[in-house]
């Protein structure tokens, strides 16, 4: 489904990724671990178009669209949770929902798919009047996977969802990943949270310095000696 291959971009003169190849198969959960500065959120930027490629490819179900532009990107099913959340805490929590169907104009669809954020998410029904701002950090983790959701996407990239939870949260969110896997929704997961990353994904992928430096099933990975030692503190 999504096919990255030799793919490199760049801040000025700083190379932050070095020639990523990786693949994301329909269906999958495949998850992205590596530490602080690794590249993950370049290489998640990167594929939905928000930083440039300065080389290699990104294609799509088969289609190329590496430097497509935002306005092109419509309809592509692509959505991605951004690093930190990044909700609109003054708007209300129905109104940070909504923003996620700005792309659908048919009111009595985008009704319903609010109604299945709500019933997935009862927390968020709960506090619909409230302003996001007032929310915790995993309820606004949810509210963002929430707004995501609207455009009814089948490739879904989430960028460290678990940054700043607590354990019993970080559990929470990933149990809702892997519900939405469940649902058809294909994922690709990048997580400094190895552990808990690696656990719920089919296949991982570890990124070190702008590279892909390992590869295997999630058990495969949780249980490499290298990674045990680099990320998992055992
Ligand atoms: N806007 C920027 N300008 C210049 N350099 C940047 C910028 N954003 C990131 N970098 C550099 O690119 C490299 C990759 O950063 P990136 O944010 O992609 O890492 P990351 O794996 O997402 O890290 P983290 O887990 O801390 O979020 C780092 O060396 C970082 O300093
Ligand atoms: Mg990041």
């Amino acid at each position: 489904m999504l096919k990255i291959e030799n793919l490199t971009s760049h801040y000025g003169r700083i190379q932050a990724l070095h020639g990523v190849s990786l693949e994301v198969n329909e269906g999958e959960l495949v998850a992205l671990v590596g530490g602080n500065g690794a590249g993950k959120t370049t290489l998640l930027r990167t594929i939905s178009g928000l930083q440039a490629a300065s080389g290699g490819s990104v294609s799509f179900e088969g289609k190329n669209i590496t430097g497509l532009a935002a306005e092109k990107r419509v309809g592509l099913e692509i959505a991605q949770v951004p690093e930190g959340r990044q909700v609109f805490t003054a708007l209300s929590v129905e109104d940070n929902i909504r923003l996620g169907a700005f792309t659908k104009s048919d009111k009595a669809a985008i009704a319903e798919d609010m109604e299945k954020m709500y019933a997935r998410f009862p927390i968020l029904k709960e506090k619909r009047k409230q302003a996001a701002g007032t929310l915790s950090g995993g309820q606004q983790q949810m509210l963002a996977m929430a707004r995501a959701l609207m455009s009814r996407p089948r490739l879904l990239l989430l960028d460290e969802p678990s940054m700043g939870l607590s354990p019993v949260l970080v559990m929470e969110i990933f149990s809702i990943v892997e519900e939405l896997k469940e649902q058809g929704v294909t994922i690709f997961l990048v997580e400094q949270n190895a552990t808990a990353a690696l656990r719920v994904a089919d296949r991982g992928y570890v990124m070190e310095t702008g590279k892909i430096s390992l590869t295997g099933t999630g058990d495969n990975l949780l249980n490499d000696d290298t990674v045990k030692a680099a990320y998992l503190g055992i």
